[in-house]
């Protein structure tokens, strides 16, 4: 028995939930899975909108079959997006319906032969050309960098649906409820903005580009191709969108420590102290080590406020900092406040480096900066209370400000 369900009358979600993936990318953890969503509208001429990855080929074969039909044909497949979460069922795909025509831009040509070596039946269109299917009718509008230079979203005016692929998606599968009105969308916004600033947090700009751009259709239902379809309200996941491509921060500061032996936790704590004491509630706090850094990056997104402290390792940060700053200068964040701390017992090194992240980047640095040797004492233990309340003050005046 097959199972698909209709997102509006003659459009199906044939989506995925893959459980298996421990890491998306091989990068990113995936404590509760992950769906590829694929949809097929079903007209004059049938289409399906992107695929899935690879291993879950048969069951999206044997959904589009039960759906069309034994003999059914399918006459498109749009290929918004290339990277193989989505574009892996296609070389087999076109085995099982040889009359398929893959419609993409002149960047999908190239990445369709690079991937697959497709050359052929291909159909090419540009920004804001349409395809009519018969009662439907798909424009493609082309969103470079969100998150290839090929991608691109498809808009079917006639259901007024927005296939956005990566845009407006995230991780967790889909187990049971797929709509926004059947879900608790406080975890699935979590997890959609985990999946932006780890994935696409980079392109913001394009992002926003994307976003001007999409701004005159008229949306009724948002449906990417990871995570929950938006019909209740489309506007919201936009509009989240629209604030973390902004970099818009909340009143808010997280607290990352890289401590071996809880001396430079200490000192990660009393910043936190002096910040609750100054009425940031909004405070979250990872230890390095144990928090993934997917999720230290996804909260320090949100927040306006970040203090980092880490002792020294062999001369340098505590490897999972390091590991942290590569991710973050990757992400070209803006907007924020920083406090460093560090800790060493005899050459040095680990303020040194934070310092130099924190110069190097968009960082409005707060003093002062701590270092201590070994241990800190009453005084140190002050001065960390002087950067978190330093800190906090700076903070509220820029929200009262805003
Ligand atoms: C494996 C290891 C390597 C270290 N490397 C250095 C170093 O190169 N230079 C230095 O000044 N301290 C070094 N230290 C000392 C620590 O940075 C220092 O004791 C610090 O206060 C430890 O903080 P913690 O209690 O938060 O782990 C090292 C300590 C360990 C255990
Ligand atoms: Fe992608
Ligand atoms: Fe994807």
């Amino acid at each position: 028995m097959n199972h698909f369900i209709k997102v509006t009358e003659d459009t199906y979600w044939l989506g995925v939930n893959d459980h298996q993936t421990d890491l998306f990318e091989s990068l990113w953890p995936l404590p509760k899975g992950v769906t590829y969503n694929s949809y097929l509208i079903k007209d004059e001429k049938s289409v399906l909108i992107d695929t899935v990855k690879a291993p879950y080929l048969t069951d999206l074969i044997d959904k589009i079959k039960a759906i069309l039909g034994k003999d059914g044909k399918l006459d498109y497949l749009v290929v918004n997006h290339m990277e193989p979460d989505h574009s892996g069922a296609i070389k087999i795909l076109r085995c099982v319906f040889p009359e398929l025509k893959i419609v993409g831009n002149s960047q999908t040509k190239g990445m369709l032969e690079s991937f697959y070596g497709i050359c052929d039946d291909l159909v090419i269109v540009q920004d804001g050309d349409s395809l009519g299917l018969g009662k439907h009718k798909l424009f493609f509008h082309l969103v470079p960098m969100v998150h290839w230079p090929e991608t691109m979203v498809t808009y079917d005016s006639t259901t007024r649906t927005l296939f956005s692929c990566d845009a407006f998606g995230g991780f967790g599968s889909l187990d049971g409820g797929i709509f926004d009105d059947e879900l608790d969308m406080t975890y699935y916004e979590d997890e959609v903005l985990r999946y932006f600033s780890n994935i696409v947090g980079r392109y913001s700009a394009q992002v926003q580009k994307a976003i001007n751009k999409l701004q005159g259709l008229d949306i009724g239902i948002v449906a990417p191709s990871h995570g929950p379809i938006h019909r209740k309200n489309p506007g919201r996941i936009i509009d989240l969108y629209d604030r973390w491509s902004r970099q818009e921060t909340e009143c808010g500061a997280v607290v990352v420590f890289g401590s071996m032996y809880g001396n430079t936790q200490k000192m990660a704590d009393a910043v936190a102290r002096a910040l609750a004491e100054e009425g940031i509630e909004k405070l979250i706090y990872h230890d390095i080590s144990r928090s993934h850094v997917s999720y230290v990056v996804k909260d320090i997104w949100r927040m306006r406020g970040l203090v980092l402290a880490s002792c020294t390792y062999n001369t340098t940060l505590f490897p999972p900092m390091a590991e942290l700053l590569n991710h973050l200068k990757n992400k070209m964040m803006k907007g924020r406040m920083i406090g460093i701390l560090g800790s060493y017992s005899w050459s040095k090194g680990a303020l040194q480096a934070l310092e130099e992240f924190a110069s190097s980047g968009n960082w409005d640095l707060i003093e002062p900066m701590v270092e201590v040797k070994s241990s800190p004492f009453d005084e140190d233990i002050s001065k960390c209370m002087e950067l978190g309340r330093n800190m906090a003050e700076k903070m509220k005046l820029c929200y009262v400000k805003e």
